[in-house]
């Protein structure tokens, strides 16, 4: 995967069951696709462990290490430290902190656990120095004062779902956008305002696959190749070619992750 500058996946689940089983086909359609890296994003501690294991064998590949707010239910006593273990033992490897967050509208894990979970990675991220990757819904004034309050500074609200003027606060809070298959589909208007609001210098684009595969591949595993057709879709949506918006989120991947372009 070495084609210049090509495509950044900022957000993907290679650890998931789903895509982990035929990596190395998911790898090779990923690199047909001109997609120079992939953000492989922990949900558990034991799949950021994988995630480690798998940015160890591939160079395109990244490992960003932290327990959802589904899985925060689940979480071991202190896992916060093993977390933070893993990322001081393999600074190549570990670029961002996540997937964190809040999310009020599934409530999978109880609210006052994925606040204290949140809390534990934003003091994490902030320790060691790392962005956040934050999953947010029907949270975002708590996200928003969470941050802040913990000092948080850096990092991507990914899977953005909310409103034009959300995009826009999370831009001044100091962090960047990511969009996923969801801007593709035909009720997501909101999400498309959004995605047109949000400046050049603080968009990103993911899968988050095996989930949300975009529009025309809906309801199908998700997989980085897919990414096409997200921007494809932003480019449609801001006025912009393709081209570009491969280029700006490449850019802004590397400068936020900390990674130089290969
Ligand atoms: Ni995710």
């Amino acid at each position: 995967m070495s084609r210049s500058p090509g495509l950044i996946d900022s957000h993907c689940h290679l650890t998931a069951p789903q895509l982990a089983n035929e990596l190395d086909a998911v790898l090779d359609r990923a690199q047909e696709a001109s997609i120079s890296s992939i953000n492989v994003v922990g949900y558990t501690v034991e799949h950021s462990q994988r995630a480690i294991e798998m940015a160890r064998r591939y160079d395109a590949l990244w490992a960003t290490v932290g327990v959802s707010p589904h899985d925060a239910k689940d979480a071991p006593e202190g896992f916060e430290h093993s977390l933070r273990t893993m990322a001081v033992e393999n600074r190549d490897e570990v670029v961002a902190v996540g997937e964190t967050g809040l999310d009020f509208f599934r409530l999978i894990s109880p609210r006052e656990t994925q606040i204290s979970a949140f809390i534990k990675h934003i003091e994490l991220a902030v320790q060691l120095g790392l962005p956040l990757v934050i999953h947010c819904r029907d949270a975002f004034e708590t996200t928003c004062s969470l941050l802040a309050e913990h000092g948080a500074s850096a990092g991507v609200f990914h899977c953005f779902t909310g409103s034009a003027r959300e995009a826009l606060r999370a831009v001044e809070l100091g962090f960047y956008v990511s969009f996923s298959g969801i801007v593709t589909f035909s009720n997501a208007q909101q999400v498309r305002a959004g995605a047109a609001a949000v400046p050049d210098n603080r968009l990103l684009v993911e899968t988050d696959a095996p989930f949300l595969a975009p529009s025309p591949m809906r309801g199908k595993r998700n997989e980085p190749s897919f990414l096409v057709y997200v921007v494809e879709q932003l480019a449609k949506i801001r006025g912009a070619s393709r081209e570009s918006i491969a280029r700006v989120t490449a850019e802004n991947a590397h400068r936020l992750f900390g990674r130089t372009a290969r």
